[in-house]
């Protein structure tokens, strides 16, 4: 069995957090690739990279900067994760969720995450930004859950339910925010997969059938983990690409690096508008 990080690890990296600043931010945020830029607006912000946290695993993905910043948005203290951690990096989901366990701790109460998927639902399209009202966590599903192990009873119980892992308060909040704003959105559901490659054609046509409208490498896991220790969640998709049933489709990175500025300014958007009115 894979070994957990434990609790004492967990406020080793809370302790280390903390002799660098005194806020103890109510608001979580996970900037996905491509977002990383939106952290650089943090007001008041101190910004620790990842490699400087006892414990703490360092994102090798080109896009994902890798640094935590705590500081300011919108008036809220905001403790954001500038790039994220995936499974195919070789990391442990305990790893993988450490960030989400480190908010817990610090007195989150609300996680935003956002990721960049590829479009399986048929009115998709490159740019679009999609609220997340529910998941399939695949991974989760055969044995790869980031629960997997000993409860860990301080954050939550062994069999946490799982119906409400996007915050309807929240979610009605995205909306009317995107609505007043003039932002389109999708709404649907987000299939989260190990990865790094990216789906065959019949892994697409399956997916779709089962009820996934965007599909991406990460996201579930952390919320999973949010939601076993009563975090509240908003989860948002940037579709990057189409992810086509059909064979001999391969997006480029320069479609994908224009959906990405199509995405950012609709994201943008939608979060600091959220949490101003939080
Ligand atoms: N599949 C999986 N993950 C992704 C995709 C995709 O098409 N696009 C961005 N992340």
């Amino acid at each position: 069995m894979q070994k957990n990080l434990t609790i004492k690890e967990i406020d080793e990296v809370v302790a280390a957090i903390l002799s660098k600043t005194e806020v103890k931010p109510r608001i979580g945020m996970v900037l996905g690739s491509g977002l990383s830029h939106f952290a650089e607006s943090v007001e008041n912000a101190i910004s620790i990279p990842f490699g400087d946290l006892p414990h703490w695993p360092v994102s090798t993905v080109k896009g994902h900067a890798g640094k935590l910043i705590i500081g300011q948005l919108q008036g809220q203290d905001v403790f954001v994760m500038q790039g994220r951690i995936h499974f195919y990096e070789g990391y442990t989901m305990s790893q993988v969720t450490l960030p989400v366990r480190v908010m817990q701790r610090m007195g989150v109460e609300i996680m935003i995450v956002t990721n960049a998927a590829g479009g399986i639902a048929d009115e998709h399209q490159p740019g679009d930004v999609m609220l997340i009202t529910d998941h399939i966590n695949f991974p989760g599903l055969i044995g790869n859950s980031p629960l997997h192990g000993p409860n860990l009873d301080d954050f939550g119980p062994r069999f946490p339910d799982m119906t409400q892992a996007y915050d309807p308060e929240l979610l009605d909040l995205a909306r009317k925010i995107a609505k007043e704003e003039g932002v389109p959105i999708h709404e649907g559901v987000y299939m989260g997969l190990s990865g790094p490659s990216f789906e065959t054609p019949a892994e697409l046509r399956f997916l779709k059938m089962i009820g996934a409208d965007t599909v991406g490498m990460s996201t579930v896991t952390e919320v999973s983990v949010a939601r076993h220790g009563g975090t509240r969640v908003l989860g948002l998709s940037g579709i990057s690409n189409k992810a086509h049933t059909e064979l001999s489709f391969v997006a480029s990175h320069e479609d994908v690096l224009e959906a990405g500025k199509q995405i950012v300014p609709k994201m943008e958007t939608i979060i600091r508008g959220v949490l101003r009115s939080l």
